[in-house]
């Protein structure tokens, strides 16, 4: 499908729920009555899901929630792993591809700023879509855990490269090692995700985030994710010459100008001070 045609359907899915308002993407893992946990169904809409969603103008900012009382409760046991054990090879290679392709990899670089929502539980698999948005939310009554221990496996896909990138050792050993469950609060303690509010609080904190993200130039903020992890694993050398040419693509390609209208306002016409917020988008 090409890309125009992706932009004008409806999103009309059984596992995943889109709400659109004012350039938010509110998009909800909706199996309530299974915890959201990801099925290969719900794998395979979501890649369907984030394709939309990047050539749609409806979409400035995503919101990744899940619907009910959880974020999710990480991969499903039954669809993804009990029934996966008489499938063929091929079959098993495809369905981990759907998971893998838009929990971390098209999520992680999606060219719209994305934001993790954990609303309540949150095990095992759901850390990847969780570490892969940009920033994250949660309530202070969600519970995570990285349960695998507690049925039998090691964390496997990149839930552990999501715990061993956003935690430090000792945090991400010992919940790793131990499946205990921790909450926001801890979650948010330990870095793990920005930002712990009552559940009561989520949305409009959430929305408060997103409408902030919307305000600011898209082109700057996709250059600037692109960039911080582009460097990750560059040495210094690299990252240096990697981040300027970065840096001129997003100048090249930002038809708004923005940098000139910042240093005219600020050295010109001495309206606004970079240093306590963002020039006037609007401005001539
Ligand atoms: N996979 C498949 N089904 C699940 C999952 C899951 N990960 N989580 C919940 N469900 C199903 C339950 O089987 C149950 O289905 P049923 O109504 O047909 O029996 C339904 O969702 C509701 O689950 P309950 O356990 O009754 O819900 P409760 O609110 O009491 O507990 C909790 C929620 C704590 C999340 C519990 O369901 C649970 O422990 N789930 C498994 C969490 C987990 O270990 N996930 C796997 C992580 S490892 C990985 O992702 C690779």
């Amino acid at each position: 499908m090409a890309h125009s045609e992706l932009k004008s359907s409806t999103y009309d899915y059984e596992n995943v729920a889109i709400e659109f308002d004012d350039g938010i993407a509110w998009v909800s893992l909706n199996r309530p009555e299974k915890r959201n946990a990801m099925s290969p169904a719900l794998n395979a809409e979501m890649v369907d899901v984030l394709r939309r969603l990047e050539v749609d103008e409806r979409c400035g900012v995503l919101v990744l929630t899940g619907a009910g009382e959880a974020f999710s409760a990480g991969m499903d046991l039954k669809e993804y792993f009990r029934k996966m054990e008489g499938a063929s090879r091929p079959e098993v290679l495809a369905t981990k591809r759907d998971a893998y392709q838009w929990q971390w990899r098209h999520l992680k670089y999606f060219f719209k700023p994305t934001i993790a929502m954990v609303n309540g539980w949150c095990f095992g698999g759901a850390f990847t879509p969780l570490v892969s948005c940009d920033l994250s939310l949660a309530a202070e009554e969600a519970t995570f855990g990285l349960s695998e221990i507690n049925w039998g496996i090691v964390p496997g896909g990149n839930v552990m490269k999501a715990v061993a990138s956003k935690m430090r050792q000792s945090d991400g050993l010992y919940y790793v090692m131990t499946g205990e469950v921790f909450d926001g609060r801890k979650a948010a303690e330990m870095g793990l995700v920005n930002e712990a509010v009552p559940l009561a609080e989520l949305r409009t904190r959430t929305e408060e985030l997103a409408r902030r993200l919307l305000k600011i130039n898209p082109v700057l903020l996709h250059g600037a994710k692109e960039c911080y992890h582009g460097v990750a694993n560059l040495d210094w050398h690299s990252a240096e010459d990697y981040n300027n040419a970065k840096v001129e693509q997003a100048i090249l390609h930002d038809a708004e100008c923005g940098m000139q209208k910042g240093l005219d306002q600020f050295l010109e016409k001495k309206s606004f001070r970079p240093g306590l917020g963002g020039y006037d988008r609007g401005d001539g």
